[in-house]
C-alpha cells in the first residue's frame, strides 16, 4: 500500500499564521473542494497550519486502505517517521488545499508542525494547491499511479499522479524491496547467493 501522506519539507524559520484566513473553501474543479484566495497574496506568505489529530504510522494505516475506493482520498500529512496528521479528525481549511504538479504553495515543517506558504505571488480567486508528493512503498502499479493515485490539476507540468516524483531506477529498487517484503524466503536466497 502507498503511503498516504503529503510532501513535507524542514526549513528552520519561524513566521506567523495570520489572524485572517486569506482563503476559502468551494467547490473546485480539481477535486471535491479546494482553497481559493480572497485577496492577493505574496509570495513567502503563511497561509495557515496543517492541524489534526496526532498519530502514529500504524494507526493511520489501519484507519484507511487506499484499495477500499477507486480513487484515493484521505486528510493525511506525513509529519516524520512516528508522526501523522490525520486532519479528518480535528482538522481545519488547510485540508481542503489541493495538490497541482505546478503549485503556488509550499508544505514546511517546522518542530513537528506543519505549515502551508505561498512560494510565488497568488492572486485573488486562484485556486490555492502544492505537490503533495504522496510517498511510495514500491507496491503501486501504473494503474495505480494514474487511476487511484491519478491527478487532475490540469497544469501543463502535471506528471499524471500525485505519488511523488522518482526516477525509473529507484522506482524499480522500491518494487523490489516491496517484493522481498512480501516473499521473505526469496530475500533470504538472494542473500545467500551474494555470499556465495
Ligand atoms: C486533503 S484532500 C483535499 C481536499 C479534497 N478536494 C476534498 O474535497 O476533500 C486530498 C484528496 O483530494 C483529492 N485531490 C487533491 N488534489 C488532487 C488532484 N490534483 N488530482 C486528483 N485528486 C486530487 C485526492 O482524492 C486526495 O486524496
Ligand atoms: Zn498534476
Amino acid at each position: 500500500m502507498a503511503r498516504r501522506t503529503l510532501k513535507k519539507k524542514t526549513k528552520a524559520k519561524a513566521k506567523p499564521v495570520p489572524q485572517d484566513q486569506p482563503f476559502v473553501v468551494k467547490k473546485s474543479r480539481i477535486a471535491g473542494k479546494g482553497a481559493f484566495a480572497t485577496r492577493d497574496i505574496k509570495k513567502g506568505e503563511r497561509l495557515i497550519e496543517y492541524l489534526g489529530e496526532r498519530v502514529t504510522h500504524a494507526v493511520a494505516d489501519a484507519r484507511y486502505d487506499d484499495h477500499a475506493t477507486d480513487a484515493h482520498h484521505t486528510f493525511l500529512f506525513n509529519v516524520n517517521r512516528s508522526v501523522i496528521i490525520d486532519a479528518y479528525v480535528d482538522g481545519n481549511d488547510a485540508r481542503f488545499i489541493n495538490h497541482s504538479c505546478d503549485p503556488n504553495c509550499e508544505s514546511e515543517i517546522e518542530r513537528g508542525r506543519v505549515f502551508i506558504d505561498a512560494i510565488r505571488d497568488i492572486r485573488k480567486g486562484e485556486e490555492l494547491n502544492y505537490d503533495y508528493a504522496y510517498g511510495r512503498d514500491g507496491t503501486e502499479t501504473e494503474e495505480d499511479e494514474t487511476d487511484l493515485y491519478g491527478c487532475r490539476c490540469g497544469t501543463r507540468k502535471c506528471r499524471g499522479t500525485i505519488l511523488e516524483e522518482i526516477s525509473k531506477a529507484a522506482k524499480k529498487r522500491l518494487a523490489d524491496k516491496a517484493a522481498r517484503r512480501h516473499h521473505p524466503k526469496h530475500t533470504v536466497s538472494r542473500k545467500a547467493h551474494r555470499h556465495d
